[in-house]
């Protein structure tokens, strides 16, 4: 299954400076858990926003045109997608705003985990397009906790 997970505020914005909106750790803790011994897949970005190091214990792929050596790349999602797919895990679109659009066009997401932060944050400059979740009707809350005076809600959506 492809599975994509993402923060965002009210207006889908995801990062600004090419960093992360929110650090809670709530969220981290999820993160891990949904995709730990799963294999992660993210733009040059979010690589870069990594530091260029692997997230440990999860197969990484970059999505890009750039030759890195470090880690698996990738230039086509279809290609990656179909060579594990025939391993027993998930794969997860990790971001960042270009490639969750890309996937959500191409319809390849059969699942998303979107925690929501209910706030819109000035000077963000990373949006992901929420219309592009309108398929996605069918939403289960996993759980809620308080962040800042915020009731931050983690969400499974499904088509
Ligand atoms: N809130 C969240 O959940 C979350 C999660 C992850 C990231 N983020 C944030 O998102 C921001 C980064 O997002 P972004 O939209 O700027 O970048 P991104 O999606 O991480 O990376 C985009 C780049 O990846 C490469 N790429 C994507 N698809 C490709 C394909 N099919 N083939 C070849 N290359 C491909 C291209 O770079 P090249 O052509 O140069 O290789 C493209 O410019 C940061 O602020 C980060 O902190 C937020």
């Amino acid at each position: 299954m492809v599975k994509m997970i993402l923060c965002v505020d009210l207006n889908g914005s995801i990062g600004k400076d090419n960093d992360l909106l929110f650090k809670m750790k709530e969220d981290m803790a999820f993160f891990k858990e949904q995709t730990r011994n799963n294999i992660v897949v993210m733009g040059y970005n979010t690589w870069l926003s990594l530091n260029e190091k692997e997230l440990p214990n999860r197969k990484n792929i970059v999505l890009t045109n750039e030759d890195i050596l470090n880690v698996e790349t990738s230039n086509d999602i279809f290609k990656t997608i179909s060579r594990y797919e025939k391993e027993d895990k998930d794969i997860y679109i990790i971001g960042g705003a270009y490639v969750y659009n890309e996937c959500l066009k191409l319809k390849i997401v059969d699942e998303i985990f979107i925690t929501i932060v209910p706030t819109v944050v000035e000077g963000a400059d990373t949006k992901v397009d929420l219309s592009l979740m309108k398929d996605f009707k069918k939403k289960t809350k996993i759980k809620d906790f308080v962040h800042k005076e915020m009731r931050v809600s983690i969400w499974n959506w499904k088509r």
